[in-house]
């Protein structure tokens, strides 16, 4: 043995979680490391929560969603006397270096105990998309095909209805799974953060597929569209999460309301919400999670940390964890302007 590897899932799960740590289990085992899962995020090194993990214990669950090791938001930077203890339990159990699967929330907080001395090395993970430094998180892939199939659904019946489908989707800060999907599924207005639209523009687009003869409309929108970015309303401060992140007020109720009350077309709104977040990863999924989770092994091995592992083109790298954190992803322009080059919509 050369020496004890320890992994933790924080913040949202996703599908191909456990794809990444099975491939960090089995990489560290082939390495000839012994390896720690750490239960429910940082929570586990707070509270000592801990469960070894074999080549066996991670046998079967590829093809899992969710997290065998659980997961949660706490905040290991909250209360400055968590470092320390987060430090005594990596010692006491012997973890000479740390995988940190999380999203844009958990790298932050893995850049700030990385920079209190602990020896760790990140995996993006994540349905939004957003995380700089990596092309895709784990999770995407799965979240699109699961939207794209819902557009699909919806495409049928609102065809049958001659009804306008609003689909809200996932997305806190950026429009990445509407976008995707919304270009897989051929929808006729996509709406994200990352792009101020006014619901008179929304309006006159459907007006035009209307002249246009067409009968209904798809319209997917991304939860943390704003009001007033589409309304020029402001609504009232939403509460938030233990993280701070904001809890959304509901978009696509508002949206499917507004267009019924100012076009006079019968209107239902779906909200996809955790479905998008739960159940089997796809194969893609599954790939890039394992290619993360050995390239991970591979920096703990190389004594690389601060780090976080994400693919670029179709190269795996390493990335410092402190140019991941200073920036924002946001969706491509370019990728906006050519969904809605395609859409159904030309005025
Ligand atoms: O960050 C990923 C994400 O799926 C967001 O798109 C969504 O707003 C959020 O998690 C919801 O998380 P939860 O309900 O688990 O707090």
């Amino acid at each position: 043995m050369t020496g004890v590897i320890g992994v933790l899932t924080g913040g949202g799960d996703c599908p191909g979680l456990n794809a990444a740590i099975r491939a960090v289990v089995r990489s560290g085992i082939a390495k000839k490391y012994r390896v720690i899962g750490i239960l429910n995020g940082w929570q586990g090194l707070i509270g000592n929560d801990t469960l070894p993990l074999t080549d066996h214990s991670v046998s079967g669950i590829i093809s899992l969603g969710g997290t065998i090791l659980g997961t949660s938001r706490t905040d290991p930077m909250k209360n400055p006397e968590d470092i320390d203890t987060i430090k005594h339990t990596l010692d006491k159990l012997g973890i000479e270096g740390l995988v940190v699967i999380g999203g844009d929330g958990t790298l932050r907080a893995a850049h700030e105990v990385s920079n209190r001395g602990v020896p760790l090395v990140g995996i993006p993970k994540t349905i939004d998309n957003d995380v700089f430094g990596t092309d895709v998180t784990i999770g995407f892939d799965t979240a699109v095909f699961i939207v794209t199939e819902a557009i699909d659904r919806l495409h049928t019946t609102a065809e049958s209805h001659h009804r306008i489908m609003v689909l809200e989707v996932m997305g806190r800060r950026s429009g990445r799974i509407a976008l995707a999907a919304g270009m897989a599924g051929g929808a006729d207005l996509i709406l994200v953060p990352d792009v101020r639209v006014s619901m008179e523009e929304i309006c006159q687009s459907l007006h035009a597929r209307y002249r246009a003869g067409k009968k209904f409309s798809i319209v997917v929108v991304a939860e943390g569209t704003r009001h007033e970015d589409i309304a020029g309303t402001t609504v009232p401060e939403c509460d938030r999460d233990e993280c701070g992140h904001e809890k959304f007020v509901g978009i696509g109720n508002f949206l499917g309301k507004e267009l019924e009350h100012r076009l006079g077309i019968e209107t239902r709104v779906t909200v996809l919400g955790h479905v998008q977040r739960g159940g089997s990863p796809t194969a893609q999924d599954r790939i890039l999670a394992t290619h993360l989770g050995i390239a991970a092994v591979k920096q703990i091995q190389a004594g690389n940390f601060g780090c976080m592992v994400g693919l670029q083109g179709n190269q795996i790298v390493s990335v410092p964890l402190e140019k991941v954190v200073i920036q924002y992803r946001s969706i491509d322009p370019e990728e906006y302007a050519r969904a809605k080059m395609v859409a159904g919509i030309h005025d």
